[in-house]
């Protein structure tokens, strides 16, 4: 059975200071449990802080927002997937939209990154989604299962199980458009069906996160949807009130 993920990625907010505090209150607020996955994805230089805060808590893996695909080298301002890990990071997230808009990331890259995030004992958690105009043209499966298909294609088939998918519509990031439920089933299996036939039966170990524009207010209505299997959030996990809340859903 796959548990329910709730993700928290920060993206550019909370340094090491507000890490540190953030962590201290949420922990006193949030005992283990065995039900459910809290992951905290924080930016690059809060993450040894983080891992830290996090040093007796098993329960709660660490997350890389981006990673290089290379281990080490001269890429001025890039960090990779070893060092991550030296921080106490188990998990990468690679190809979030604000990476492939901003950044110019491409799906080859986000291929590179996958292999490099596996090859380092990270496992990556792949984001994809189509744009506003893509989905208006109705092209939304074509664009997701492109993006799924090139980002695995440089994992060997006995690494896809350990990875996860994380399904963020643009539109839907930061907008306060939240997919309708039906709508994160219909694309999340399309990708379950995309993943059988290449790993088959060990697709079912694949978590297919939902992301964009979740609220502590949608958030049992998402997870009780079909193939939704856990939740990436932005802007609602920079409160630590309402973060409990929702990871307590
Ligand atoms: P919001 O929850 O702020 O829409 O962001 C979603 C997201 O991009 C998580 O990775």
């Amino acid at each position: 059975m796959r548990k329910p993920v709730f993700a928290a990625n920060w993206k550019m907010h909370n340094g090491p200071q507000d890490t540190r505090a953030f962590l201290q209150r949420f922990l006193a607020a949030y005992a283990p449990r065995d039900d459910r996955t809290v992951i905290f994805f924080p930016t690059a230089v809060s993450l040894a802080v983080a891992g830290f805060a996090l040093r007796d808590r098993q329960d709660i893996p660490l997350g890389i927002q981006n990673i290089h695909w290379e281990d080490k080298g001269a890429f001025t301002g890039e960090n990779s997937a070893p060092m991550a890990r030296d921080c106490g990071a188990s998990i990468a997230l690679v190809g979030h939209s604000e990476r492939r808009q901003n950044f110019g990331e491409t799906d080859e890259m986000t291929a590179k990154k996958c292999a490099a995030a596996a090859r380092a004992g990270l496992a990556p958690i792949l984001c994809v989604g189509e744009r506003a105009e893509e989905r208006d043209r109705g092209t939304t499966l074509p664009v997701v299962l492109r993006q799924v298909k090139t980002g695995l294609g440089r994992l060997e088939k006995s690494q896809i199980p350990s990875i996860a998918i994380a399904y963020e519509p643009v539109w839907a990031i930061g907008t306060g458009k939240t997919a309708r439920p039906e709508d994160a089933t219909l694309v999340h299996a399309a990708i379950r069906r995309y993943l059988r036939e290449v790993i088959s039966a060990r697709a079912d170990d694949v978590p297919l996160i939902y992301g964009g524009s979740v609220t502590a207010d949608n958030t049992a209505e998402l997870l009780a949807a079909s193939e939704v299997d856990g939740l990436l959030v932005g802007g609602a996990s920079l409160d630590v009130d309402t973060w409990t809340r929702i990871v307590s859903t």
